[in-house]
């Protein structure tokens, strides 16, 4: 792929810019700020693909959270959150984070997120909860390029298998999938609320 880009983890200055794709992508099945929030707060392991040449997002003014990053604040409370993504095996940190980031205000550098991928980790499984990316970026492997990056952290974080859901309607992200060696191992009814679509349940073998 031309160009620069770069995957990083996910912080919570990039939430707001993910929440505003989230609805262009998905409309009224959209994941809220709110909710993308409290992704980050349970330990999920989010990262996103960054066109660096790019400026990134206009995001809140983090003075409003007294200079602390309330992601980190809320993992701490999160019951039962699995291993937080600050732990993760092989996390690179490019998009911004620790001392030198803050220091530098490293947000602004980051780029714009051409697409992101959230999974949640249990001691041999990986849940595929999210991947999406940005219209103006797609056919261009950035999909491919978070779907590596992940399964190379389920690897990591020692999953044996990896589980997706898919609606069967989805023809892009299950010719993606198929790619990947994902297999159909179910629907689940109505699993979209808003247009009562099928979801088929997909998973893979590392
Ligand atoms: C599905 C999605 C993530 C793919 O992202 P992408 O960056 O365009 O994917 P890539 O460029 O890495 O494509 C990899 C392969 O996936 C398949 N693929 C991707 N988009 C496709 C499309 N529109 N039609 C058919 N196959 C497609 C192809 O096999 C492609 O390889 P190729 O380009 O060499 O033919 C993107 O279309 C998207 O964000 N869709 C909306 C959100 C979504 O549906 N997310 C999945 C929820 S389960």
């Amino acid at each position: 792929m031309n160009g620069d880009f770069r995957i990083g983890r996910v912080r919570w200055w990039h939430l707001s810019a993910m929440a505003r794709m989230e609805s262009a992508i998905f409309g009224p099945e959209a994941w809220s700020e709110g909710l993308l929030w409290s992704e980050l707060a349970a330990g999920h392991d989010y990262r996103a693909l960054f066109d660096v040449a790019v400026p990134g997002h206009a995001v809140a003014d983090r003075a409003e959270f007294g200079g602390a990053d309330p992601g980190s604040a809320l993992s701490d409370r999160a019951a039962g959150a699995p291993a937080s993504a600050d732990r993760t095996p092989g996390a690179d940190d490019s998009a911004g984070s620790g001392a030198a980031d803050r220091a530098s205000g490293g947000r602004d550098a980051d780029g714009r997120i051409a697409g992101y991928a959230g999974t949640a980790f249990t001691d041999t499984e990986a849940w595929i909860n999210n991947i999406a990316v940005d219209e103006a970026y797609r056919r261009r492997g950035v999909a491919s390029m978070l779907m590596d990056d992940l399964l190379a952290r389920a690897r990591a974080h020692g999953a044996k298998s990896v589980f997706l859901e898919v609606a069967v309607d989805n023809v892009p992200a299950q010719r993606l999938y198929d790619r990947y060696g994902f297999y159909g191992i179910g629907v689940r009814k109505n699993y979209y609320q808003h247009t009562g679509t099928d979801a088929a349940v997909m998973r893979m073998d590392l």
